[in-house]
Parts: structure tokens; C-alpha cells; sequence
């Protein structure tokens, strides 16, 4: 696997790549690399041939400096994890490199940006719109993966590519969870072996509200989904909410022509997670 640190030299690499008709799948990620990760390898795999992978950990995107400070940093174990499943490049670049210059964009994210993950987390998206433009700005993939677990930034990224005109094809992977269902994430890293089998407790209480979607509206089935999760002190419940897959607007009543997706955000101590489950039909 070569690996780069430097954009001009990542890019001129390609460049050559793509002149000899070589496409390029790309798979963006913050390190502290799982399974999850590599599923989405192993699918850039199949559909290019040339796989790249970043490591960065973006500033612009944690509106909180102690999340920042506590991100997961493993990168030694990341090379190791991407050589091993035959990623051919790896970008890892340092933040001067990746902002040179300050940068104050403010990205139009049509309002996707404001509900959910964009209620606690301001700027959170902006900050996740700056880096992606940028990244893809620099490698010039044909294709780039992204994980459904982070479904809303999969909905703005995908707006943003739109808005931007920014020709990469993207494409949403599965969630890959925990034999316990807990969704695979870095921040996992961060919790005890013990808050690891609570947390199961989390897709537990979607696959209820999948169920009691059959039977209730969906401001019944939040209203479960929270007494649910509250009930375990270990819990800090920040939001559950049921929206539409596509304009993410929370949703009143079922519609059997609308995907409906439960998006829930929770803290156990200073780890916060999210997740996501469809819910109806
Ligand atoms: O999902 C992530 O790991 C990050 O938000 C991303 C897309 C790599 C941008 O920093």
C-alpha cells in the first residue's frame, strides 16, 4: 500500500492512474478504523480499480474540542488494517494540509443541516461538507463509500455533491453491527466491555419501534422508544427521531409510498452515539 501525506503528491500519483483508464473508489474516514471500515473497502474493491483511503480527522467538523481532543487516533493499527484487506493508497494528511488557509465556506445544505445531528452538534455538517468537497477535490474518485450509519450526513453529502456539480458517484454501504446489534463505530473504542453490552440496549429499542410501528402512530412509538431507553441509568437520551429517508422531516403519520427511519443520538458518559434502523414499511 503506498501511502501519502502530502495532496499534490496523492494527486499526481492518480493522475496517472487515470490516464492509463484506471477509475478510483474512495473511502473518506477519521482512522480508528473497524469492521465497518473495511466493508466498505472490500465494496470500492469490487467497483474500481484503484482503492484509496484517507485518514483525517477533521477539526472543522467537532463542535465540541474535548470530542475532538478524545477522538480515537490508531493509525499504525489503520495501516496495518488497510494493507492486510488490500487497500492500494492511503491519504493521510496533516490539518496544514488540508487547510492551508483558514476556510469560512458556508455550504447551502438545503435544511437537512438543521434538524437532528445539526440541532446538537452546530456546524457539525458544515465542518463534514468542507472536508468531503476538499478531499474529493484532491483525489478526483469516480466513486466514494459511505457508511448508512451516519445516515443524515449520508443524505447532506449526497445533496452537497448534487449542489456542487462535484462529478463522484456515492454510494451508501450497511451498517455493520456487533453480534449484540450494537452499531460497529470508533467511538465503541471508548467504551468498557460492560457499557459495550448496555449500549445493545440501543438497537433493541429501534427493533421494538420497528415493531410498534405496526401498530401505533409514530408519536406513540417515539414516546416508547424513550421511556424504553430511559429507564437504564446508564443512558443520556439526547434525541429519537422518525423522519423521511429522503427529506429527513420528522413524520406525523405512516406512509405506505415513504421510508420512515428512526434516528436515535444517546451519551453513555462522555461517548456519544448514534444509530439508525428503518422503521416503516
Ligand atoms: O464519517 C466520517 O468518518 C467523517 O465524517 C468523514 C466523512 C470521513 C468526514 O470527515
Amino acid at each position: 500500500m503506498k501511502v501519502f501525506e502530502k495532496a499534490a503528491e496523492l494527486n499526481q500519483f492518480l493522475a496517472l492512474g487515470r490516464a492509463n483508464g484506471k477509475s478510483v473508489g474512495f473511502v473518506p474516514t477519521m482512522g480508528a478504523l473497524h469492521s465497518g471500515h473495511i466493508s466498505l473497502i472490500n465494496k470500492a474493491k469490487q467497483g474500481n480499480d484503484v482503492v484509496v483511503a484517507s485518514v483525517f480527522v477533521n477539526p472543522t467538523q467537532f463542535n465540541n474540542p474535548d470530542d475532538l481532543k478524545k477522538y480515537p487516533r490508531t493509525i499504525e493499527a489503520d495501516k496495518a488494517l488497510l494493507e492486510k484487506h488490500g487497500c492500494n493508497v492511503l491519504f493521510f494528511p496533516s490539518v496544514e494540509e488540508i487547510y492551508p488557509e483558514k476556510d469560512n465556506t458556508i455550504f447551502d445544505l438545503g435544511g437537512l443541516d438543521n434538524l437532528m445531528e445539526g440541532k446538537f452538534r452546530p456546524g457539525h455538517f458544515n465542518g463534514v461538507a468542507m472536508v468531503v468537497k476538499r478531499l474529493f477535490e484532491i483525489v478526483q474518485p469516480n466513486n466514494a463509500y459511505f457508511g448508512e450509519k451516519d445516515f443524515q450526513q449520508l443524505a447532506i453529502i449526497r445533496y452537497m455533491v448534487k449542489a456542487e456539480l462535484l462529478p463522484v458517484n456515492v454510494i451508501g454501504c450497511p451498517t455493520l453491527r456487533e453480534a449484540s446489534g450494537l452499531a460497529m463505530s470508533s467511538r465503541n473504542m471508548r467504551l468498557t466491555e460492560e457499557e459495550k453490552i448496555e449500549a445493545a440496549a440501543i438497537y433493541k429499542a429501534m427493533l421494538e419501534a420497528k415493531e410498534n410501528a405496526k401498530s401505533f402512530p409514530p408519536q406513540k412509538v417515539k414516546e416508547f422508544f424513550e421511556n424504553s431507553i430511559s429507564h437504564n441509568p446508564i443512558f443520556k437520551f439526547e434525541y429519537f427521531e422518525i423522519v423521511d429517508s429522503e427529506t429527513l422531516l420528522p413524520l406525523l403519520e405512516w406512509n405506505s409510498e415513504r421510508k420512515a427511519v428512526g434516528c436515535v443520538a444517546i451519551w453513555i458518559r462522555d461517548v456519544r452515539l448514534i444509530d439508525n434502523l428503518l422503521i416503516f414499511p
